[in-house]
C-alpha cells in the first residue's frame, strides 16, 4: 500500500477549510492507503502562542480527527513533538537548505509582514521541519490545501537534492506528490469571498468551526458576506463570495456541482442561506456528536497517542539512521 502523511496545526479554531481541504479526504482515501496522521505541535510555536492552551488544543484536535471518522486499522496518528526525529531531521536538512529556497516561500512572506519585528528563525524554517515531517515517512502522498502547494515542491527539491549530494547510487529519501482536490482545496473567508478561510482571522464570523453550535453556524451564515444580485452561479469571477457558497454548499450536501448549479440558478440569497445553514448543521451534527462521546475519554485518547507513537516512531527512527549514515555520521554504539 501507498502511504500518506498529513498534520494540521493545534492552534485554535478547526474550521470548514480544515475539514473540506484535508481531513476529508484523508478519511475518504484511508482505506487506500496506510495513513500517517499527525497534530503538527512543533510547527504552533513558529509564531508566539499561549502555553496555556497548546496541550488542551492538541488534545482537542486528535478527538476530532477520530470524530471526522479516522479508522484506527489504516491510520496511526500521533503528536508530532512525541517523535523527537521530526527536530533532528530538521537540523540535518537545515544545514543542506539553501536559506535563499526559504526565504522565496509565499507563507513566509506573508507571516512575516504580520510578525513585524517578531520574525523568529523558527518561522524561516517551517518548511524544513514540514520537510522532515514527510520525508521520515517515505511518504507517497500528502493530502492538503492548496495553500501548502509550494511546501511541498520545496520538499521534493530539498530530497531531491539529499539524494544527489549523498545518495547517489540508492536514494534514501523518497519524493512526495501532492494530493490536492480540486473542490474543497480553497474554502474562502466568510466575510471576504477573496481571502481564504483562516484560524488566524481576528473575526470569528470569517469561519465556521467544525465545533460550533447551530446557533452560532447559523448567525454566520446570517451575516456572511454576499452580493445584491439574484440568481446564484458558480465561477463567476464578479462573485466570488457566490462561488463560495455554492461550493460549500455542494461540498456538504454531497450533491454535484451540475445539481447545485440547477437547484441555486433562481434563487435569491434570502432563500438559499436557510438551505446552506441547514446543510452545514447536518453535515457537522455526526462529528459533534462522536467528539463528545470520545473527547472525555482520556484513557482512550492516551492509548491511542501511545500506540501512534511508537509506530511512527519506529519508522522515523529508520529514515533518520538511514539519513546518518549517508551523511558520514559515526554509528551510535
Ligand atoms: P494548517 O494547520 O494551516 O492547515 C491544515 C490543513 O488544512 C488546509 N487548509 C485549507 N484547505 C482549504 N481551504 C482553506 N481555507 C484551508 N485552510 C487550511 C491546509 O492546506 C492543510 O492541509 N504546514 C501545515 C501543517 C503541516 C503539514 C506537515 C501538512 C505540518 N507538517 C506535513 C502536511 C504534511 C499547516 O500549517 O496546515
Amino acid at each position: 500500500k501507498q502511504r500518506v502523511l498529513s498534520g494540521i496545526q493545534p492552534t485554535g479554531d478547526y474550521h470548514l477549510g480544515n475539514y473540506l481541504g484535508a481531513i476529508r479526504n484523508w478519511v475518504e482515501g484511508q482505506n487506500e492507503y496506510e495513513n500517517y496522521l499527525f497534530v503538527a505541535d512543533l510547527h504552533a510555536i513558529t509564531v508566539p502562542h499561549e502555553p496555556k492552551q497548546l496541550a488542551s488544543d492538541t488534545y482537542t484536535l486528535v478527538a476530532l480527527y477520530l470524530a471526522c471518522g479516522l479508522d484506527l486499522t489504516h491510520s496511526t496518528i500521533f503528536v508530532q513533538s512525541h517523535v523527537s526525529a521530526h527536530s533532528e531531521l530538521t537540523w540535518l536538512l537545515n544545514c543542506i537548505t539553501p536559506l535563499n529556497w526559504l526565504q522565496d516561500m509565499i507563507q513566509f512572506k506573508e507571516k512575516a509582514v504580520k510578525q513585524g519585528e517578531n520574525v523568529s528563525v523558527g518561522l524561516l524554517d517551517y518548511p524544513v521541519l514540514m520537510t522532515s515531517d514527510i520525508l521520515l515517512y517515505q511518504a507517497d502522498k500528502v493530502p492538503v490545501g492548496e495553500d501548502q502547494k509550494q511546501h511541498l515542491e520545496l520538499t521534493r527539491d530539498i530530497a531531491a537534492r539529499f539524494n544527489h549530494l549523498f545518495a547517489k547510487d540508492q536514494p534514501v529519501l523518497k519524493l512526495p506528490d501532492p494530493l490536492i482536490r480540486k473542490e474543497g482545496a480553497r474554502v474562502m473567508s466568510l466575510a471576504d469571498g477573496t481571502r481564504k478561510m483562516s484560524k488566524s482571522d481576528p473575526s470569528e464570523l470569517s469561519r465556521i468551526n467544525l465545533l460550533d453550535t447551530p446557533e452560532q453556524i447559523q448567525y454566520k451564515i446570517k451575516r456572511c458576506k454576499t452580493d445584491p444580485i439574484r440568481g446564484l452561479t458558480f465561477d463567476d469571477p464578479e462573485r466570488p463570495e457566490c462561488n463560495n457558497l455554492l461550493t460549500l454548499y455542494t461540498l456538504l450536501s454531497g450533491k454535484t456541482k451540475e445539481e447545485v448549479a440547477v437547484e441555486c440558478q433562481d434563487m435569491g440569497w434570502g432563500q438559499f442561506k436557510p438551505l446552506l445553514t441547514e446543510t452545514t448543521i447536518n453535515a457537522l451534527k455526526p462529528i459533534q456528536e462522536k467528539y463528545q462521546a470520545i473527547t472525555d475519554d482520556k484513557t482512550y485518547i492516551e492509548s491511542v497517542l501511545r500506540d501512534g507513537r511508537e509506530k511512527a516512531q519506529a519508522i522515523a527512527n529508520q529514515t533518520l539512521s538511514q539519513v546518518k549514515a549517508a551523511l558520514g555520521y559515526l554509528a551510535p554504539v
